[in-house]
Order: C-alpha cells, then structure tokens, then sequence
C-alpha cells in the first residue's frame, strides 16, 4: 500500500503546484463529505474588482479556501478563506462555503480553484467586468423551478451560447454574466431542491472550465433563508442592490418580494438619480411583473413605475409569468415612444402559461408568446440590442433601444 499513497501524494502535490493545469469541466459533481461541489460565481458588489466564489460539500470540513491566481500566469496563488456554514434546511444535511475575491483586476480571467480540508475541485476559471467602455452581451433568464428536464436543457444551452460567443473575433456577442430574476426552485425552504438546483447550475460551466458569473434576485417561490445562503448575501439582506457592469451599464437588482415601498424605493431613487448622471443604460431586474402578460400586476407598478419613468430608465427585466412578452414603450399607463420597455417572464425550466396577447401594452411593437428561453442583452455604442432565444436556439423576438445618453469614452 505504501507506494500507492506515495503515488497519491506526488499526484495531490503536483496538483497543488500546478494549479495551471488542464481544468475539468465537470458537471453533477457527487456531493461527497469535502469534495468541492456546486461551483458558482457571483456578482453582488463591483465586479471589476470583487466576485464571490461559492460552493457546497456534504461534510462539514474545517478548513475551506479559494486558490486563484490571473490565469495563465506563473504567478504565487493567493489564498482567500471562505465563510463557510450549513445551509438551513431541516435534515437535509449541505454545508456552503463562500470566498469573497476582491482587489481584482478588471477585465481579467482568474483562475480558480476550491479546496475544502484534503480535497479540491477542478481548475476553473472566470473573468472580471470591465472598467473601460467596451461592447459586450449579458443574459436574463428567470424561474428555473418546476421542470428540471427543461432547467438542464437550458444551462447547457447557455454554457454553449457562452461558449460560441468567445469563439470569434467579435467582442459584442461576448457574454459577461447570466442575471436569473428569482424562482429558483418550487420552495425556498426546502434545502434538497436547491441542491438539485445547484448541482443543475453547474452545466452553464463552459467546457474550457469558465464559470460564468450570476447575478440573483429573489422570486416568490424563494422565500426563506437559504436564498441568502446560497447566494452568499448577508444573513438578513433584503436582496436589493445595484453593479455596474462596465462604465456604461447600471444593472439595478430589485425585490418584489420585500414591500417594493419605503426604504426600498427611496433606495431606488437615489440610485437612479446617481446612476442616471453616470451611466449610459439604466437597467432593472426582479421578479414580479408590473406589466404582465398573464397575471396581475405587482405592487412594483406603485412603488417603481414612477421612478423608472422619472429617471428613463432603458430596459426592464421581468419574471414570474412562464411566459415570452415584451412591451410596448410606456409612460404614464400609456404607449409612448419615450417610454420605459419591459420584457419577461421566465422559461429556465418552467411549464410555460398561456400569455394574454389583447393586453394593450403586449400589442405591436410589443410582442407575447411561449417557451422556454434566455434574453441575450448587447450593448454596443449607443445601441441595446435583445434577443430572445428559444430553446434549440431559435431567436424568437428581437429589438434594440437607443441610448438616452452617450456613453461615457466615445
Ligand atoms: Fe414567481
């Protein structure tokens, strides 16, 4: 036996030297006691500079940590601890591990590698935001929670539109990030079901080992407190937040699952106030519809409609409905051409509803429809264009909006 475990100890050791070395792409890691499982990269803070490293063991474990270092270089790794604790769930028993990067440099890829105790994950790797104008995509997406055939046939889609959008000299197509507008899994409380739901998140890791950074809102079927746990927010966050991706885009994160009045929608003016001076494209997600294609309206019309119209805010991301819609341009309860556009509703794996195409705001320009799908967001110039991509890749709708400012170094 003794040269077997010499064996095993040069191949750990020259695994810990070479950190550099081929990565894996692996998808539904076992979760068994510390090996690294249920890989993520979050963007909660300013992702040119910070990201959060996240993933689960089945065992508690004693020491976690992230190695990383730029990638391809030979440089020392640095090491960062991670907050680690067990996910609130009843019995079922999964521990989260969560290592907050920062004073990284834009528009860099990492590599990254999690070590939880003697056991380590495959080499990956991921790549910060930029902090200069430049042309980029993101994707929106929401409600994953009912259908987890569809919920994997739509990661591993997105891993490949990842993929193929670095597979060519054009730096418009290229995706930065994946914001996912809440209803993760069926019930928020149930522990086993996000488990599922994170294994599944592993196939949007591309096959060259990127992992592609996700930018979470809560949906109603999210309550409880794991969403906080799984997403590495603070015990007691309200899950409202803004990044900026690039100088140019302000991506602002709201909670329809909170009161959308009171401190969240002076928050939400302030921010659009600040950002409207600053940024070229003024976004919004979250979960609850105001314009919905089937059900009724969330308390978001109120409380943020306003705001959206007050500050010109360009594109609103929407989910909740399991349906395709976008919206005619409104101001004031109105069709208006320097209004506010409004798409939706989620197809991540969900059965999808009927929407209801005679609603005003749905009539042409606008559009509504069904299926499973992802919004691709491109920012070029002074032009956002969307796409909506159909499972099997089909561009079901497509629109641009123009800036209503100039970007900031053009
Ligand atoms: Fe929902």
């Amino acid at each position: 036996m003794k040269p077997l475990r010499n064996s095993h100890l040069f191949f750990a050791t020259l695994a810990g030297l070479c950190l550099l070395g081929s990565s894996l792409a692996v998808a539904d890691a076992p979760l068994e006691g510390t090996k690294p499982a249920q890989w993520r990269v979050l963007w909660t803070d300013d992702p040119a500079t910070t990201a959060t490293v996240s993933w689960s063991t089945a065992a508690r474990g004693e020491n976690h940590t992230v190695r990383y270092r730029k990638r391809n270089s030979d440089e020392q790794n640095s090491i960062q601890l991670a907050d680690s604790g067990r996910y609130t769930g009843g019995e079922f028993e999964l521990y989260y591990h969560h290592a907050r990067l920062s004073e990284l440099e834009p528009s860099t890829a990492y590599e990254v590698q999690m070590v939880s105790d003697s056991e380590q994950s495959p080499v990956f790797y991921f790549v910060t935001a930029p902090a200069t104008t430049r042309p980029f995509s993101i994707l929106h997406g929401g409600d994953s929670r009912s259908d987890q055939d569809a919920r994997r046939r739509v990661n591993t889609m997105i891993a490949e539109m990842v993929a193929s959008s670095y597979d060519n000299d054009d730096e418009a197509d290229d995706i930065l990030a994946l914001a996912h507008g809440g209803d993760y899994i069926v019930s928020g409380t149930k522990m086993d079901l996000w488990s599922m739901w994170l294994s599944d998140h592993e196939l949007t890791t591309g096959p060259d080992g990127r992992l592609l950074p996700l930018i979470p809102a809560r949906g109603n079927h999210d309550k409880g407190k794991p969403f906080n746990e799984v997403f590495g927010f603070p015990e007691d966050d309200l899950n409202y937040y803004s990044i900026s991706i690039g100088p140019d885009v302000r991506f602002v994160t709201l909670n329809s699952e909170t009161s959308t009045a009171g401190d969240q929608a002076q928050w939400l003016a302030e921010e659009l106030s600040q950002s409207r001076k600053s940024h070229c494209w003024l976004l919004t997600q979250y979960h609850r519809p105001v314009y919905p294609a089937v059900k009724e309206p969330g308390a978001g019309l109120k409380s943020w409609v306003p705001l959206f119209e007050k500050f010109n805010v360009d594109l609103v991301c929407e989910a909740d409905g399991h349906n395709i819609k976008r919206t005619v341009p409104i101001r004031n309860g109105k069709h208006d051409e320097t209004g506010v556009v409004y798409i939706g509703e989620g197809g991540m794996g969900v059965p999808q509803r009927t929407p209801k195409p005679e609603r005003w705001f749905l009539q042409e320009p606008g559009m509504a429809d069904q299926g499973h799908h992802i919004f691709v967001l491109t920012f070029q110039d002074a032009t956002l264009t969307g796409k909506c991509v159909l499972e099997g890749g089909k561009v079901r709708d497509e629109f641009s909006r123009t800036a209503r400012a100039q970007p900031l170094t053009q």
